[in-house]
């Protein structure tokens, strides 16, 4: 990984019983794609570079080739992330062992970047959530954490108090970082809440009918300032989901799309091609295949999409829960209709029943679910 290498025994334990790092997420570790000066996701970057390089005369430093694999501490701890909050489960993050996660976001490197000095800077990097399939979800995908940090004599002539100074000014830099990327654009404010910033928001944008959620960010809870000694400062801070922005900046319709070696894909963006709309080079016909069975208690649907991504990877587009019932006895039966369709190729029958019946067999072996 840049210049750190990472081994399957790193972060894939086959006798830890903590550990549910799957080989397909393993096989992502390292890639960077954000350091491909012609993939969206670096272009992206770069396009957000330049927005801060020519709109701040002091300067953000950059961080990209931070290692993923970071501690329970960098991870949650560090940002005030309480003890009992979901996304500390093994349902929701990928561990390696108890005190080591592949981080969920970007946001695990602020405080050691205080710790260490740095006051303004943007961190871009790959990060890991467990979660459904569909067109916008993947279970790997890249943020960029802004951080900037403000002194008295920044807000004391403002006439307002240093918490609004900060998220004033922190919305009308994402505005027109928005602005910058996509020209005039449909957005909205949102309030909402983090751990680690107060008040909190999040910025929707327009996209095929409907808002999606592209950045989180807010003025930075006091207690993270307090511990690298920056009590009479202010802070604010903001997490921007690449892939989301460059599928709205691109007009790319599938997530998936973004790990395809596919020249049809690959060859349609140059670097510092911010405007370029991608032409989906064909639609291959979706194949559907239902399966249900009965749950047990330990059953999670992201538990179920990894095992159905572990067999399929990126032939499956979509997992949807299509029934759901609780009979007399109090068992619970679970229906999930799974899409197939590559994003390169016609599937063939034969493929895919192969795949579904695979799908079966390790369900039933790794998910102590009785098939229907
Ligand atoms: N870390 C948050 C997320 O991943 C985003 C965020 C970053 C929110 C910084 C506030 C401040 O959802």
């Amino acid at each position: 990984i840049g210049g750190v290498t990472i081994a399957r025994n790193d972060v894939v334990r086959d006798d830890d019983p903590t550990n549910n790092v799957p080989d397909s997420i393993f096989s992502k570790l390292g890639m960077q794609l954000h350091r491909r000066d012609k993939h969206p996701i670096g272009i992206i970057k770069n396009g957000i570079y330049e927005y801060f390089d020519s709109n701040y005369a002091k300067k953000f430093e950059k961080f990209e080739d931070l290692s993923p694999i970071v501690s329970t501490k960098q991870n949650f701890d560090d940002v005030l992330v309480p003890a009992d909050h979901v996304s500390r489960s093994l349902n929701d993050t990928y561990y390696v062992d108890p005190q080591t996660v592949l981080r969920c976001h970007t946001s695990a490197h602020q405080a050691e970047l205080l710790r260490k000095g740095h006051r303004r800077f943007l961190v871009t990097g790959d990060v890991y959530r467990r979660d459904s399939i569909d067109a916008t979800h993947y279970p790997v995908f890249h943020q960029m954490e802004g951080f900037c940090i403000f002194s008295p004599e920044d807000w004391n002539d403002s006439g307002i108090d240093s918490t609004l100074y900060a998220a004033e000014d922190l919305k009308k830099c994402l505005e027109g970082l928005a602005r910058h990327l996509f020209g005039a654009v449909e957005m909205r404010w949102v309030d909402t809440y983090f751990p680690f910033t107060n008040p909190s928001f999040e910025l929707e944008i327009y996209f095929k009918e409907d808002w999606l959620e592209v950045l989180g960010c807010g003025v930075t809870e006091q207690v993270i300032l307090k511990q690298s000694g920056l009590d009479n400062n202010v802070a604010w801070a903001f997490g921007l989901g690449l892939e989301r922005l460059a599928m709205v900046l691109f007009d790319i319709p599938d997530i998936r799309l973004f790990w395809s070696s596919d020249e049809r894909f690959t060859s349609q963006f140059g670097k510092g091609e911010l405007g370029v709309k991608f032409k989906p080079f064909s639609k291959y016909p979706p194949c559907y295949k239902d399966i249900s069975f009965w749950i047990s208690d330990s059953f999670t649907e992201n538990n179920f999409c990894d095992v159905v991504r572990g067999i399929a990877g990126d032939l499956v587009e979509e997992v949807k829960l299509i029934d759901n019932f609780t009979n007399k006895k109090g068992m619970t039966s679970h229906c999930y209709r799974i899409v197939f369709r590559s994003m390169e190729r016609s599937l063939t029958d034969e493929e895919v029943n192969d795949l579904q019946s695979k799908v079966r067999d390790e369900v039933q072996r790794k998910l102590n679910v009785e098939l229907r």
